[in-house]
């Protein structure tokens, strides 16, 4: 869990899936890009940007379910995951059936029910991003970034958007619930210090955490942006298998780590809590987690 590397990205790509098609009901997303379509015209390609891109994982959920023609920008600071979007996404395309041609820094897709044109480029969000327009955007997305940035990012963000008539998608912030089975008696300890460790400056500012939700609606609606929300949990089970395990396993020891770095003073604590969850992990019936997510979907009328 510490950075982000492509493993990780990997490894909760498919937890990340299965909470979005829960909320995907709720989120309504083919009647969102009928509204968006109107104001762009039946035939012209919906614009969307994706901050903090990582490898595409926010491309492949949403894509699909926007359907029709789409152009897509994609941004990180990473280059190392930026690198690897040429073949991830031609891998995604292929085990879709889909054909993909694509260059060094872009690719396109196209399905029956879609076509898109992907573009990537690297920018530190964190700094100035004057230089990343906003002209004929459709609709700003996120996947797992809106808990990293500051409450002043996201305000400048909002304000940016509003101003060029943009929609937004924040999907997959954490929202501080952590509900383990079976419980254990330091849990509350533990996780308040990875509370914690999770509002610390990831580069943005003092980071919102598990409060981002929370934190973006109002200034959505001060800005007149109508807003929708639904939970997109991810549901970890040792008893489904090795995937799920191997997730588990990364969710203790990151979890133990932030903890750890957050209140030293606590570290012997922390451990004897991450050695009773290794053991658990290791025998059945294991244990299970629930990571709370939330869906953001705003809009303009
Ligand atoms: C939790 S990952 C999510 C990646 C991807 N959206 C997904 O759902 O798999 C957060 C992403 O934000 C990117 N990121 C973090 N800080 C950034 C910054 N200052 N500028 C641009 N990208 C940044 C990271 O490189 C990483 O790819």
């Amino acid at each position: 869990m510490s950075g982000f590397d492509p493993d990780w990205l990997a490894l909760r790509e498919p937890f990340d899936r299965a909470a979005r098609e829960a909320a995907a009901q709720a989120l309504d997303i083919p009647v969102f890009a009928a509204r968006l379509r109107e104001r762009r015209g039946p035939d012209a390609a919906l614009q969307v940007l994706d901050l903090g891109c990582g490898t595409g994982a926010n491309l492949r959920a949403l894509a699909p379910q926007l359907g029709g023609a789409q152009r897509w920008r994609l941004v990180d600071h990473d280059p190392r995951l930026l690198a690897a979007l040429p073949d991830v996404l031609r891998g995604w395309a292929d085990a879709q059936g889909w054909r993909a041609d694509g260059k060094a820094q872009a690719v396109r897709i196209e399905g029956p029910a879609l076509s898109l044109d992907v573009a990537w480029q690297q920018a530190d969000l964190a700094g100035d991003h004057d230089g990343l327009h906003l002209d004929g955007a459709d609709l700003v997305t996120a996947s797992a970034l809106l808990d990293l940035v500051s409450a002043d990012w996201l305000a400048r963000w909002i304000a940016r958007c509003r101003a060029a008539g943009v929609a937004l998608y924040f999907a997959l912030s954490v929202d501080d619930r952590l509900h383990w089975r079976p419980v254990d008696a330091a849990d509350d300890e533990v996780q308040a210090a990875f509370r914690a460790h999770q509002r610390r400056d990831k580069g943005f500012g003092p980071a919102l955490g598990g409060s981002a939700v929370h934190a973006a609606l109002p200034t959505l609606a001060r800005a007149g942006y109508r807003c929708t929300t639904s939970a997109s949990d991810w549901h970890i089970d040792a008893a489904q298998g090795p995937v799920h395990r191997a997730m588990l396993a990364a969710m203790v020891d990151g979890i133990a780590s932030a903890a750890c770095e957050q209140e030293p003073t606590a570290a012997s604590r922390v451990q004897a809590w991450r050695d009773r969850r290794e053991a658990l992990l290791a025998k059945p019936p294991g244990m299970g987690l629930v990571v709370g997510h939330t869906e953001l979907l705003a809009w303009l009328d």
